[in-house]
């Protein structure tokens, strides 16, 4: 993994911002934020992309057909699925020469390839939701493009919106998706289910928020291997069949806590 260390001279100071959800939305306010112009923005939702758009100083879009030539990079923030689509209706509308990235951690850049030749990565590495202002300048924006000039001028790009900035190709961004779905997507639905069994007995789930912080902080300066606790790591059979017994009202989350609890004791 190379770590850019250096602010490259050259940053891309125009921008056009497809995807107005959770990425686009929170992305294209902090490039604004930092002097970046952001053109236009798109969003299907004319509310959506007028409320960016008045967030952001852009013009918006509601159609792909009126995205305009000339921005110094289209940054796509749509769903997975829907990149090389968009990519593909983009390329009767921008110069074959337009530099194009997206910001999925799961899809390799290479999707935008047979459109654009420049195109490449600009991934924010945190869960974005619309609700909820990012802190960016710590947030890890991992970029990447076969074509080295342009993947200089994503780095200088990701310098003037946070200061962890990293070169990663698409092999290493697939590795590090995996390792996000696991510490944040699942963990987090784990919350869900403490915030649901929790409830559903009239407690308050703000008992959990200092175990919680704790698990976090501990794993900064240890292995998580080495900071397991629990019945299962203990091998306190007779507890984790009552936590069995009890889950039976709660027979969705019974598989979740055996697998779990499977994975820790093979481990031990
Ligand atoms: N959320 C995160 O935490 C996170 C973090 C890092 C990277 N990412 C990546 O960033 C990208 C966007 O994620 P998100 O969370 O922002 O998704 P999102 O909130 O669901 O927003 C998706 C955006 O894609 C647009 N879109 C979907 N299908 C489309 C289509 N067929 N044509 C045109 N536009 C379409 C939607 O347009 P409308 O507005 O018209 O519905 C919407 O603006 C994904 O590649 C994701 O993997 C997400």
């Amino acid at each position: 993994m190379h770590f850019n260390t250096n602010t490259p001279a050259s940053a891309f100071s125009r921008i056009t911002l497809i995807g107005s959800g959770n990425v686009g939305y929170h992305l294209g306010r902090r490039l604004h934020a930092v002097g970046v112009e952001v053109v236009q923005v798109f969003s299907r939702d004319k509310e959506k992309a007028g409320e960016l758009a008045a967030a952001t100083g852009a013009r918006a879009a509601t159609r792909l057909d009126q995205i305009e030539p000339g921005s110094e990079l289209y940054i796509l923030a749509v769903s997975d699925d829907a990149i090389a689509s968009v990519a593909g209706k983009l390329r009767s509308r921008l110069p074959e020469q337009s530099a194009i990235v997206h910001t999925s951690g799961a899809t390799p850049s290479s999707v935008l390839a047979p459109f654009f030749p420049r195109y490449g990565i600009f991934y924010p590495l945190q869960t974005f939701s619309r609700g909820r202002e990012p802190s960016f300048d710590t947030l890890p924006i991992c970029v990447h493009s076969p074509d080295e000039e342009l993947a200089s001028q994503l780095a200088a790009l990701g310098h003037r919106i946070s200061r962890s900035v990293h070169r990663i190709d698409d092999a290493q961004r697939a590795v590090l998706h995996v390792g996000a779905v696991f510490v944040n997507n699942f963990t987090n639905h784990l919350f869900h289910i403490g915030q649901e069994i929790l409830a559903d007995e009239g407690l308050s789930f703000g008992l959990l928020l200092p175990l919680i912080r704790e698990t976090v902080n501990k794993i900064e300066e240890n292995p998580a291997r080495d900071m397991q606790t629990g019945p299962a790591r203990r091998g306190d059979q007779e507890t984790i069949s009552r936590h069995l017994e009890y889950l039976k009202k709660f027979p969705q989350f019974e598989e979740v806590y055996q697998v779990l609890t499977k994975s820790i004791q093979k481990l031990f």
